[in-house]
């Protein structure tokens, strides 16, 4: 395999080649220990800070899981975004990164859905993952911290996983893929923050791989079994449990119980 390095003028370009206004100020690192942690450290910017790495050596998921991070091969890329005062629909601002992943990826890979809230699946196997995580600036703003996780060419070792080689066939020069990334969150989170989480409901259910699934939802001690039914316009999960009682949930911890309607493949 032939690894094309990250490249800072690389990225740049490929962003100007789409005539897009984008005020970043980009840090490419050779290693970090989280690409998150590395924003968070960062002083405050009029501009959005971006960070991605060739490795990660304390890479983090959700839940305080670690996030594989090999050299080379896949993306670990962080945003730091200034959150408008008014918005009260912070849950949903994941399933909007997922979808900007998806549409950056979509003419590559066609066939990924997103698990919600944001975790993009192929094949039943997870191909990118989205940690969150929000910050309080010295100024008193709030700024919220956007990691995105992309198995690029990291060929599967256990049937949990896989990257867009594993789809393809095919190994992507990252830095393109980061430029369209980056312009497509560009636009959606803009549209969200002006918009709100409704004008993307029906896409992002279009997308949804848990639509009319069997499912469990933890949620600290409690356990929710029943039919997954879509998001609300806010981005709540609805989900109808056994005994026919409807649910709305902005978190918890989901397993696909049974495979059966097989609404997607
Ligand atoms: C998940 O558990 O699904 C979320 C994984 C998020 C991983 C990314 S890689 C870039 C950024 N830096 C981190 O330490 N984590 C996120």
């Amino acid at each position: 395999m032939t690894i094309t390095p990250l490249n800072k003028d690389s990225i740049l370009h490929a962003i100007e080649a789409f005539s897009t206004e984008m005020p970043i100020n980009l840090h490419v690192l050779t290693e970090i220990d989280s690409t998150n942690q590395f924003l968070k450290q960062r002083p405050p910017s009029a501009l959005i800070e971006v960070c991605c790495a060739e490795t990660q050596t304390l890479g983090r998921g959700r839940r305080g899981n670690t996030w594989h991070s090999p050299y080379g091969e896949n993306i670990y890329l962080s945003i730091r975004w200034k959150i408008p005062v008014a918005t009260l629909l912070l849950s949903a601002m994941g399933l909007v990164v997922s979808l900007a992943i998806l549409d950056a990826i979509h003419l590559i890979a066609p066939d990924v859905y997103i698990k919600w809230p944001n975790d993009l699946i192929w094949n039943m196997k997870k191909l990118s993952g989205i940690l969150v995580e929000m910050i309080t600036t010295v100024s008193g703003c709030q700024e919220v911290i956007i990691g995105v996780g992309l198995n690029v060419s990291t060929s599967a070792s256990c049937e949990a996983w896989c990257s867009l080689y594993d789809i393809t066939g095919k190994h992507y020069d990252r830095n393109k893929l980061i430029a369209h990334i980056l312009i497509s969150l560009n636009s959606h989170l803009n549209q969200f923050f002006q918009q709100g989480f409704g004008v993307f409901q029906a896409r992002w259910q279009a997308a949804d791989y848990l639509y009319q699934r069997a499912i469990s939802l933890t949620q600290a001690h409690q356990t929710f079994n029943g039919i997954a039914q879509g998001v609300t316009t806010q981005g709540l999960l609805r989900l109808v449990d056994n005994a026919g009682i409807h649910h709305m949930f902005s978190s918890g911890d989901i397993h696909i119980t049974a495979i059966d309607g097989q609404p997607r493949p």
